[in-house]
């Protein structure tokens, strides 16, 4: 009963307007599962009873590559049809007990969706449309029903037998055979639906929680990766305290397990009392992981367990409201971090960190043919709707939120929104009242309409302001225009509700108090102003001198600003901001307007750097109480994706070239102050990843990446050899892997035996592995190289287009993080990128459709870089029988 898809047949789109609920619910199911990887049988009773509130209609079921064996109802033999990849019942009473048996290959599953076999043992993954390869169900969010589990497997092999909620039994079978057997005592919706069998270990751990609830926490992963559980397993005591203390949400289960596996499509899921993760977001020790990966642990930990409460108490109605649970999820995440991270400084890293993100990965595609609202109207497939723009866009949309009805206002509307909506399948609408709701004093109720026009509105806004300075009134005006432009689909767009959290600031560099013309209120610092109109004023009194506008502090709404500032305006900023995110956003304008003077002039000198800006940067580099992360942020000038997001037409070698002379020029121009910095930062003790430490060795390691640069640029080999000296020497692998980074990136022939040192070492941790691939890809692309040695890594006997992490490693890498090796005048990265992604169709749509993705701005493109390009998408498009996945990607960047 294998899927079989007409190959012409573009995919049909689902629309959002077309919801109706459910014709049937399902009360209960009862899965018995006989574990094979080359025959899983699948025993699925569930109790049935007709939605009464709609006219009677058949009893539909989803299935994918399921081979069906029979079909009881109420015990009985019964007739039914097939209709595409649906088992449809008529006639079936209103209340009845449905038994469908099934089979399905668990080591064939190269999809990892549904059961799937990887290393040995048996995982599965649902979301969001997986648990109709496992069995015949109503596969959608809002059927929220009863589980209990029976697993079966052969005890020498699978020992270790796990799914969601509590074991009630467990014991010994003919034939070496064990059982355990599982009941979750929370209903949920098919989509958190977990199993695991295989031969674990695991690290354990009680805790008593604030409401005197005991609890037992376990990480399982294989036998050798012990020793790298011990700061998951902190992320998730802390999760757990900060959920409690901070939105009052305790845990609500006995039990709360996770299990590493090497083999998964995304980074991690939230199954309830049972999360899978990627191994890359479990395993970390000094020696394998960078204080980066200890940083994502502790996120992706958090947000899995926060998603206990946010997505799995209160799920999605449909998959539409996908930021429901992950924009809220993620915005809970970036809070536990910042909560966690302690000084004031750390808490604006943190928030520079996730808005670089937001920046150069989802503003992109938010200008890009795969733009969509954070609650979008249509998809052909939902798989490819786990963006930035549903996740990190869906994030700062609750932020603003916070910021309209304050910190407080907000506990308050999550704690109603736990009152109305608990154990329910809702929507963003029913979110967004409830924060409302609780706070009806706010400006937020009244505004609520308009503000929802963030989630049916693609597209960045773009805030233009401009200040004008009367001295005999003493006033500053400032007035905001917003325009947004065209999305597919979406031409027009209505203004939207922007808070502006700004400050002025005066010629020493402190915040004025504010006072808006004909009120009584002084703001001391920053003051709120919220836009709701396509051009608005605000008229500032009592200013006696012309003040320096921080405009959009924090990033108070994910929106560009633009103000034509002065450089010595932003010299002023990046001096004074009491604001620690407008100092280091003042630092990147002056960059950027440097850059894209030198990028559309190529007649120019590449290297654009004048003295003004290196003395900012050299200020900085010496500033006697800025912290080291604050610093290195400061100093990292913006990417190559967001230079090439301020350009209409993209040459991106040229972006390129200019850049790296950029890096070069502050190379060479502060050495002594990088020697200094790397004499000051190259011992933080012993190793911790706590906030401070991590900044020291950030900042350490780009001293010693710009020391090499300049050593390369003149022919001295005195950095190069420090940095191979501390490559070896190195006590953790942040240090290890920034002196090899170092290394590779000057291009320095010690590079060599430095990469092959490091595959020795490491060549039995995958994590490691992975990393050693991904910056042999990254590396300059000297005398167009990066290919060739693509292609040579991709014949290591390491390489494996299986594993998503390894494939990624080395083709997504290449192909989204090495702009200059990729596109390549010769068209052969692009060639190469169709060649891929068909390859990876065939094995794992989802991971090909995220690489489809990486020529999404193809139109911006110089010639004949464009011409090429796009050629490349027509030949992916033209294929036959491509999943859903990659047409869906690729039919869009064509339109
Ligand atoms: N729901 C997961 C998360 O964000 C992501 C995920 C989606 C994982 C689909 C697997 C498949 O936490
Ligand atoms: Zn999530």
């Amino acid at each position: 009963m294998n899927q079989i898809l007409d190959e012409q047949a573009p995919a049909t789109a689902i629309q959002r307007a077309d919801y109706s609920a459910p014709a049937w619910w399902v009360d209960s199911v009862d899965l018995c599962f006989d574990l094979d990887p080359i025959k899983t049988r699948v025993l699925n009773k569930m109790k049935l009873r007709r939605n009464t509130d709609l006219p009677v209609q058949a009893l539909r079921l989803d299935g994918e590559e399921l081979n069906l064996a029979r079909v009881l109802v109420n015990g009985q033999g019964s007739t039914f049809k097939m209709d595409g990849n649906q088992l449809v019942l008529s006639n079936l009473p209103d209340e009845c007990e449905l038994e469908i048996f099934t089979t399905t290959c668990p080591s064939k599953n190269t999809k990892l969706m549904g059961l799937y076999v990887s290393n040995d043992s048996f995982f599965t993954q649902c979301e969001a449309e997986g648990f109709r390869r496992i069995t015949y169900f109503l596969d959608r969010p809002d059927v929220m029903a009863m589980y209990s589990v029976t697993l079966r497997a052969d005890k020498a092999k699978y020992p270790v037998l796990l799914s969601n909620g509590n074991l009630v039994d467990s014991g010994d079978l003919e034939g070496g055979r064990h059982f355990a057997k599982w009941v979750d005592p929370h209903k949920k919706p098919c989509y958190l639906f977990a199993l695991v069998a295989g031969q674990l270990v695991c690290r354990e751990q009680r805790i008593t929680t604030r409401a005197g609830k005991d609890h037992t926490l376990q990480i399982y992963v294989r036998s050798g990766d012990l020793d790298k559980t011990e700061h998951a397993m902190n992320s998730l005591i802390h999760s757990v305290a900060w959920d409690e203390a901070r939105f009052g949400l305790p845990l609500d289960l006995e039990r709360f397990m996770i299990v590493a596996t090497s083999d998964f499509n995304m980074g991690a899921m939230e199954n309830k009392g049972l999360n899978i993760f990627n191994t890359k977001y479990v395993l970390a020790s000094q020696a394998t992981a960078t204080d980066v990966d200890f940083s994502n642990i502790e996120s992706v930990v958090g947000h899995e367990y926060f998603h206990n409460w946010t997505g799995n108490r209160i799920t999605c109605r449909d998959w539409f409201q996908l930021s429901l649970k992950e924009g809220l999820t993620v915005f809970r995440d970036q809070e536990f971090s910042t909560d966690l991270a302690g000084t004031a400084s750390a808490r604006a890293v943190k928030r520079i960190e996730d808005v670089r993100v937001l920046r150069t990965n989802q503003f992109p595609e938010d200008a890009g043919p795969m733009a969509h609202p954070v609650r979008p109207d249509s998809y052909v497939e939902i798989s490819n709707f786990y963006t930035v723009t549903i996740y990190e866009k869906g994030a700062e949309v609750v932020r603003m939120y916070q910021t309209l009805v304050g910190r407080a206002g907000f506990e308050k509307g999550i704690t109603l929104y736990f009152e109305r909506h608990d154990g329910n399948a809702v929507t963003c609408d029913d979110f967004a009242q409830a924060i409302a709701d609780a706070n009806p004093s706010s400006v937020l109720p009244s505004l609520l309409p308009q503000f929802k026009r963030w989630y049916s509105q693609a597209g960045t806004p773009r805030v233009s302001a401009q200040g004008v300075f009367d001295a005999a009134s003493q006033t500053y005006t400032l007035t905001f225009s917003q325009h947004c432009a065209a999305t597919p689909g979406q031409t027009e767009k209505l203004p939207f509700v922007i808070p502006v959290v700004l400050g002025l600031l005066d010629a020493n560099g402190n915040d004025l108090p504010l006072q808006l013309e004909g009120q009584d209120e002084i703001h001391t610092g920053s003051q709120r102003l919220v836009l709701t109109e396509a051009s608005q004023s605000f008229c500032f009194t009592g200013v006696n001198a012309e003040p320096v506008p921080s405009i959009l502090r924090g990033l108070s709404a994910p929106v560009v600003l633009a103000f034509d500032y002065s450089d010595a305006q932003l010299l002023h900023l990046l001096a004074h901001d009491s604001d620690p995110f407008n100092r280091w956003e003042a630092g990147q304008r002056l960059a950027v307007n440097r850059a894209t003077a030198a990028i559309n002039d190529s007649s120019a000198n590449p290297a654009a750097l004048d003295a003004a800006y290196i003395d900012a940067m050299r200020a900085v580099l010496r500033h006697p109480t800025l912290d080291a992360a604050f610093k290195e942020l400061v100093l990292t000038l913006p990417s190559e994706v967001y230079l090439a997001e301020q350009l209409t037409v993209v040459d991106p070698q040229r972006v390129h070239t200019v850049r790296q002379a950029m890096r070069e020029q502050l190379a060479i121009e502060l050495k002594a102050d990088w020697e200094t910095t790397y004499a000051a930062t190259q011992e933080t003790g012993a190793y911790t990843p706590d906030a401070v430490s991590s900044g020291k060795r950030a900042l350490c390691g780009m001293a010693l990446t710009h020391l090499c640069l300049a050593a390369v640029a003149e022919g001295n080999d005195q950095w190069p050899a420090i940095a191979l000296q501390r490559f070896k020497n190195a006590s953790n692998m942040t240090d290890r892997f920034n002196a090899l980074s170092a290394l590779v990136g000057s291009g320095h022939a010690l590079a060599i035996p430095a990469l092959e040192e490091f595959h020795a070492l490491f060549k039995n941790e995958a994590l490691v592995l992975d990393k050693w691939f991904a910056l042999q890809v990254t590396a300059p692309d000297v005398g167009g190289n990066t290919l060739p040695n693509v292609k040579k890594l991709m014949k290591h006997s390491d390489f494996s287009l299986r594993n998503p992490n390894r494939a990624r490693s080395v083709i997504s890498s290449y192909c989204q993080a090495n702009p200059a090796g990729f596109h390549r005048l010769d068209a052969a990265g692009y060639q190469f990128w169709s060649e891929r992604v068909l390859e990876l169709d065939a094995i794992n749509p989802q991971v090909a459709a995220r690489l489809a993705r990486a020529l999404d701005r193809w139109s911006k493109l110089a010639e004949p870089y464009r011409t090429n390009a796009r050629q490349a998408i027509a030949r992916v498009a033209a294929k036959s029988g491509l999943s859903k996945d990659t047409q869906e990607v690729v039919t869009r960047a064509l339109a």
